[in-house]
C-alpha cells in the first residue's frame, strides 16, 4: 500500500503535524469511518480539476500515491465494494482481495476479513471463468435487471450470487436494500460514472470521496457522474479536506 504523506486542512487541524502531512493510517481511518445511517453508501472517485474522470479511457492518469492510499483504506471500511461492469471491464478488475494488514484491520473493526465484490450489469457480458470469480476469496455478487439474458444469469449463478433488482436497468435503491438485507450495510462504490449517475438519481448516495487531481484534461472524457439525473441536485456538506502536495482529498456527506 502507498505511504504518501497526507495532511488535514479542514476541519482546522489540532496540530501542525496533521496539517503538514503526517496523518497515520489510523487517523485517516478515523476521518473516513463515520457512517451515521445504515445502510450507508459511499462513493469514491478521482477527477481532474477541469472535471475529467479519465485520461485516455482510464482513471490511472489521474490518481497519485495519496489517492491510491485512500482508495486502499476505503476498502478496509466496507462490507461490499460495488462496481459497474463498464468500469470492471475498462479498468481490468481482478478478484476483490485486500492485503494481510487490511484483513487484520477489518477483523479488528468487526468486519469480515475480505469485502464482498458486487458487480452491476444489465447485459451480463461477464466471463464466469474470469479470476474475478474463480479466484475470489468470497463469493461475489452480480446485480442485474429483470431483462438480462437468463442463460448468462444461470452461468454466472454457478460462481456468484445473482441478484435481480429492477426491470430494464438495475434499480440502485432496490440494490442497496437487497445488499442491506444480506447484512452488507457499509456499501462502497468505486464507480463508474453511469452507476454513480443512477445512484444519485435514486438519491441513494450518502457520501462522496473525491480526489481532485492537479491536472487539466479537456477533451471528451466523462465526468464522474453521467446519464440519469435526480429531480433536484443533491445537497452536500463538506466533511473534510485533506491535502497531499497539490492533490486535494475531499469528503462530502449528504445534507
Ligand atoms: N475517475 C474515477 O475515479 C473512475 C472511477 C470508475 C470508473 N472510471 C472510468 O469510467 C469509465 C467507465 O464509465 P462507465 O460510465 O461506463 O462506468 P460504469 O458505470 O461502471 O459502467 C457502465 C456499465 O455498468 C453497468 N451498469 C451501471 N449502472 C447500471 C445500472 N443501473 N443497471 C444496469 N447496469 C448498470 C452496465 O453494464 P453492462 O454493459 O454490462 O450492462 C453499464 O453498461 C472507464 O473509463 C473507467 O476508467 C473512472
Amino acid at each position: 500500500m502507498s505511504d504518501a504523506a497526507i495532511g488535514r486542512l479542514f476541519p482546522v487541524p489540532a496540530s501542525d503535524a496533521a496539517a503538514q502531512g503526517a496523518l497515520t493510517d489510523d487517523e485517516l481511518v478515523a476521518l473516513y469511518d463515520a457512517p451515521t445511517r445504515s445502510p450507508w453508501v459511499r462513493v469514491n472517485f478521482v477527477s481532474s480539476v477541469d472535471g475529467a474522470a479519465t485520461v485516455q479511457g482510464l482513471s490511472a492518469g489521474l490518481g497519485d500515491d495519496a489517492d491510491h492510499r485512500v482508495f486502499d483504506l476505503l476498502r478496509r471500511l466496507c462490507d461490499v465494494v460495488v462496481v459497474g461492469a463498464g468500469t470492471v471491464r475498462a479498468e481490468g478488475y481482478g478478484p476483490m482481495r485486500v492485503d494481510r494488514a487490511a484483513q487484520h484491520a477489518r477483523v479488528a473493526a468487526g468486519l469480515a476479513e475480505q469485502p464482498v465484490f458486487a458487480i452491476v450489469s444489465a447485459g451480463l457480458d461477464l466471463d464466469p471463468g474470469s479470476p474475478i470469480f474463480t479466484d475470489a476469496p468470497v463469493r461475489p455478487i452480480v446485480v442485474t435487471a429483470g431483462t438480462s439474458p437468463q442463460a448468462k444469469r444461470d452461468a454466472l449463478g454457478s460462481v456468484a450470487d445473482v441478484l435481480v433488482c429492477g426491470v430494464d436497468r438495475v434499480d440502485t435503491a432496490a440494490m442497496v436494500a437487497a445488499l442491506a438485507e444480506r447484512g452488507l450495510v457499509r456499501i462502497h462504490c468505486e464507480g463508474g460514472p453511469h452507476l454513480f449517475g443512477d445512484l444519485i438519481a435514486a438519491e441513494a448516495v450518502d457520501e462522496l470521496c473525491l480526489t481532485v487531481s492537479p491536472s487539466l484534461v479537456a477533451g471528451t472524457a466523462s465526468r464522474i457522474a453521467t446519464g440519469a439525473m435526480p429531480t433536484a441536485p443533491v445537497g452536500l456538506e463538506l466533511a473534510h479536506v485533506l491535502r497531499s502536495g497539490d492533490t486535494l482529498l475531499l469528503r462530502y456527506v449528504r445534507r
